[in-house]
Parts: structure tokens; sequence; C-alpha cells
């Protein structure tokens, strides 16, 4: 039998560049920073996704379940409103996109993610629970009509399911992005499997989506030191301190220039509420 090895005191030195970050507590904290400003070239999408989940979070109650959790980066959104945020996540994104060295140090997804799983087979019983919950999942999973169809089997008749999708976005998480969505598209799909679609609203408008198409030309063509396996780019340390004003100050003008815009035929995404409704009483059984 063999004897388990312990699990060493830190994480290696080689292990920087991993989803964890390894950094300096003085360079987390403003690399942190950053990533809230518009020199970080996703701003605009975040901050639109961010006023998408606050619009959804009114329509959750009871038991949520949020398929696709991934870092739980919305959960301060939904306390008070639900009596219990569980999480699923998916092995082979997560662990892919893990740096190996860090296989040890897994213990900090805990309180993230509750259960590991996927989207197609939902590890919960019919009509379970109150709202399910999908963030920018559904164009990650290879059979979006499977993963609906497992989200309407959990929801209790009367619940909710809160989506978002992107539309306007690189290719990201790879080789897992499959397609985009319409907004007819999503009423078709909610449809076929019993869930009513309440709202399907734009994320954004065509002043948004070229807002974040520009930056990321900025980020990808200029910025760039290499395309990473999953699409992402890691940045040139000097190209990108120089590039960074320009993708800051690309964001802020199309920011403002949302308002004076109503044309959302081009946007960056959209979100859902969709019901499902209630098997009607007056039906006889069998009909
Ligand atoms: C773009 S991320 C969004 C994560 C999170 N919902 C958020 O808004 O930050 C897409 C997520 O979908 C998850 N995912 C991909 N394929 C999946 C599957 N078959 N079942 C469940 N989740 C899946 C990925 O692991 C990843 O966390």
């Amino acid at each position: 039998m063999s004897t388990p090895s312990p699990a060493p005191a830190s994480p290696p030195a080689n292990a920087a560049r991993s989803v964890i970050s390894t950094r300096k507590p003085l360079l987390r904290r403003l690399a942190a920073w950053q990533r809230r400003t518009p020199l970080n070239p996703y701003w605009l999408d975040s901050v639109h996704l961010l006023e998408s989940v606050r619009f959804l979070a009114p329509h959750a109650r009871g038991v949520m379940f949020d398929v696709g959790v991934g870092e739980r980066p919305y959960a301060a959104e939904f306390e008070g409103r639900v009596t219990r945020y569980f999480g699923l996540e998916y092995p082979p994104v997560v662990f892919g996109n893990l740096n190996p060295d860090l296989w040890d140090y897994i213990e900090v997804i805990h309180g993230i993610i509750d259960v590991f799983g996927d989207g197609h087979e939902l590890p919960l019983a019919d009509s379970s629970v109150d709202t399910v919950m999908s963030l920018e999942v559904l164009e990650h999973v290879p059979d979006p009509e499977r993963c609906v169809s497992e989200m309407a089997r959990v929801l209790r008749p009367g619940g909710r399911a809160l989506i978002t999708v992107p539309f306007t976005a690189p290719l990201h998480q790879l080789p897992y992005d499959f397609r985009r969505f319409t907004p007819a598209g999503l009423e078709a799909l909610l449809e076929r499997h019993g869930l009513r679609a309440e709202v399907i609203q734009p994320r954004g408008n065509v002043a948004s989506a070229t807002g974040s198409v520009l930056s990321q030309y900025f980020l990808r063509h200029w910025a760039a030191a290499q395309r990473k396996h999953d699409g992402s780019v890691r940045m040139s340390r000097w190209r990108g301190l120089l590039t960074l004003p320009f993708i800051a100050f690309t964001q802020v003008f199309f920011r403002v220039a949302e308002r004076f815009t109503s044309d959302d035929a081009l946007c960056l995404g959209f979100t859902v509420v969709a019901v499902k409704d209630a098997p009607d009483a007056s039906t006889p059984a069998g009909h």
C-alpha cells in the first residue's frame, strides 16, 4: 500500500501564472484594483454583466442552484434573497485551466464550488430547486438542449431560470466554446423544454459592443505577447503598459456613447428570466 505524500506547505514558485494567484500581496491588490477599472480590457463587459446580475437578483428565491458557478463572483448580490445558494462546476474546464502544480492546493475551491458535475446531467432530483441560474455557460455546453432540459427538470413548477449568454465575445475557454445565441433562438430553446421566457433583454447596445471589440483589438493585436491554449492572451509587459491607456480611453468613450444610441441589433449578450409554468390543473391527466 502506498503512503500518501503530505501536501507541501506552500505552492511551488513555478505555479505563478496559474488561475490561483500566487503573486505577492501588493501585486495581487494592484491586479485586483486594475480589474475593477477601465484598464481591464474586459471592464465594459464586466460592468454590463454586473448590471445584468443586479437585474436578475430580485427574481431569485428559495434554494438556488448555479450551473457553471465558476468563481462564484456574484454571490454577494444574492445574499438575503435566497435561502441557499449552491453551485456546480464542470471538472474538465476547471482542471483543464488549472496549473497541475496547484492540484495539491485544490481545497481553496471549498466554499466556491459545492459539487462537481456536468450541466448535461445535473445531480439533483426533479423539481428540487426554486431558482436555477446559469451565467455565461450555455455557450460552453456541447448540447444546450440537454442542459436546458436538465435545468427545467430540477426546477420546481413556478420556479425561475436566470440566464445570461454572450453575443459579441471573443472565443474563450477553448476548446469549450461552442456557439452564440440570439433572442429568438433562446426563446425557442427555452420553450422546447417547458420554460416560458418572461424577459429576454440585450446587454448593452451597438456602442457597448463596438467598445468591447475595439478594446479586444488593442489587447490582442497590440498588447499580447502570446495566445494561450484557452484563447486568452498573455500581455507583453511593456507593450501592455503602453496599450492599456488606449483600452481604458476606448471603453470609457463607448460607455458614454451607449447613452446616445438605442440600437441594440449588436450588443454584448442577453439576459433572460424564464419561468417553469405549473401544469395546467384544468387539463385531465394523460392529455
Ligand atoms: C465563462 S465561465 C462563467 C462562470 C460563472 N458562471 C461566471 O459568471 O463567472 C463558463 C463556465 O461554464 C462552465 N462549464 C463549461 N462546460 C460545462 C458543463 N458541461 N457543465 C457545467 N458547467 C460547464 C465552466 O466550467 C465555466 O466555469
